[in-house]
């Protein structure tokens, strides 16, 4: 039995980890992990083999940045060569980035069956490019690994078929489990920024509709400003590269906001654990803050995990200042008594499970 793993971005390779470490341990499957090079940056990829005791891949494409169609062109060259090379007998794909869908594709159009995980989610937003990648990875893969009972709706509206789907929740879930705990005892984030638990905000974005725009990253930041001196916490901001970039061409203004790298996972876990709210348009951070029962306030219109709201661990706030404001204060005061709707752990186990019950029925 020979699987490949296909992956590309920082989100992608933690929300693989715990299935990439359960792979090494199953005797009677083989796998190879294909990156991409999507991310490349130290501490958007390397930085997360070393500290959740990865191999290293297989094989790095080293398609590194580019616009969508040339990033998304070349990956399915390189895919598809290792995949003809490899021939696995299923591929296994993750999420939304681009490198999710050459990945998808590439297979597809080889007849190799294709595992989609965190299948399912829809942001019904559709100038959002990874909304046009979900669609479409959904449409290809003959197996969808969805979160939840959410998901799975949106599937079925599509007229997917039930026996494409399993609900097996989201493979996060284990990588928070096994994780929190050795954050606690090796990360000194809080000692090192002096911060003091659930006395601080913290803050990522890096979505094209929030950082791409310099005037709307500003007013973003101008509220946090605000917000940080209302409640005299400060704003911790561990910064995209993306966003960097943006906020250095056009030499935009962070009065209180402590701006920081990209950090691992190990201390960016720790500090979103102890924060009093986040502030994200990240998808994975929407989970990881409903997980950790920490209040979430989304800076997005949209969101793809839209159960969060629903169950009152996240507002949607979007980008008025005056709607991030109320959103805080709001969330500040949340019971944080919400069920976790992203499965108990032992979910990548249970994925690992079907897809080796899969190989056996098409052999
Ligand atoms: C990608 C995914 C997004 C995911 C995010 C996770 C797509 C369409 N987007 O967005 O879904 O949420 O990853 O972080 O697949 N850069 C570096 N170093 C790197 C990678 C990127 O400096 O290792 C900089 C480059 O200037 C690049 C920019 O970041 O142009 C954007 O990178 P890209 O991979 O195109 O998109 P992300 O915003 O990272
Ligand atoms: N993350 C991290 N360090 C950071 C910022 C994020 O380890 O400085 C982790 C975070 O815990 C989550 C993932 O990276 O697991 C989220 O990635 P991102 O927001 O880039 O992508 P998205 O989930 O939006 O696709």
């Amino acid at each position: 039995m020979h699987v490949g793993l296909i992956f590309g971005t920082r989100p992608e390779i933690i929300k693989f980890s715990a299935l990439i470490r359960l792979c090494s341990t199953h005797s009677n499957l083989s796998f190879f992990l294909l990156h991409t090079g999507q991310h490349y940056s130290y501490e958007l990829d390397k930085i997360f083999f070393d500290e959740l005791n990865l191999p290293n891949p297989d094989y790095n494409l080293h398609i590194g940045s580019a616009p969508h169609g040339e990033q998304t062109g070349k990956m399915l060259i390189g895919i598809e060569q290792i995949l003809l090379k490899e021939n696995p007998d299923v591929v296994l794909v993750l999420g939304d980035p681009n490198s999710a869908l050459a990945g998808a594709l590439a297979a597809a159009k080889l007849h190799i069956p294709v595992c989609h995980i965190e299948a399912g989610r829809r942001s019904h937003n559709r100038s959002m490019p990874e909304e046009l990648n979900r669609l479409m990875i959904d449409q290809i893969a003959d197996h969808l690994f969805t979160p939840n009972e959410w998901t799975r709706q949106n599937l079925l509206k599509e007229g997917i078929s039930d026996d494409r789907i399993i609900v097996s929740g989201d493979p996060i879930v284990d990588v928070v489990a096994s994780s929190k705990d050795t954050a606690a005892v090796c990360s000194d984030i809080l000692q090192r920024l002096s911060l003091e638990p659930e006395q601080y905000f913290l803050l990522t974005l890096h979505r094209p509709e929030n950082a791409d725009i310099p005037n709307k990253l500003q007013t973003i930041l101008n509220t946090l400003d605000i917000i940080s001196a209302k409640y005299a916490y400060p704003v911790i901001f561990p910064c995209h590269p993306r966003t960097k970039k943006v906020l250095a061409m056009h030499k935009l203004i962070l009065k209180n906001i402590q701006i920081t790298e990209p950090l691992g996972y190990m201390d960016f876990l720790q500090l979103e654990t102890h924060a009093s709210v986040i502030l994200t348009d990240s998808g994975s951070m929407q989970e990881e803050a409903c997980i950790l029962h920490v209040p979430c306030v989304t800076l997005r219109e949209d969101t793809e995990r839209s159960e969060t709201v629903q169950i009152g661990a996240n507002i949607l706030a979007g980008t008025r200042p005056e709607c991030i404001m109320d959103a805080v204060e709001s969330m500040l005061h949340a019971d944080k008594i919400w069920q976790n709707p992203f499965g108990e752990p032992g979910v990548s186990e249970r994925i690992i499970r079907d897809v080796l019950y899969i190989i056996t029925k098409i052999a």
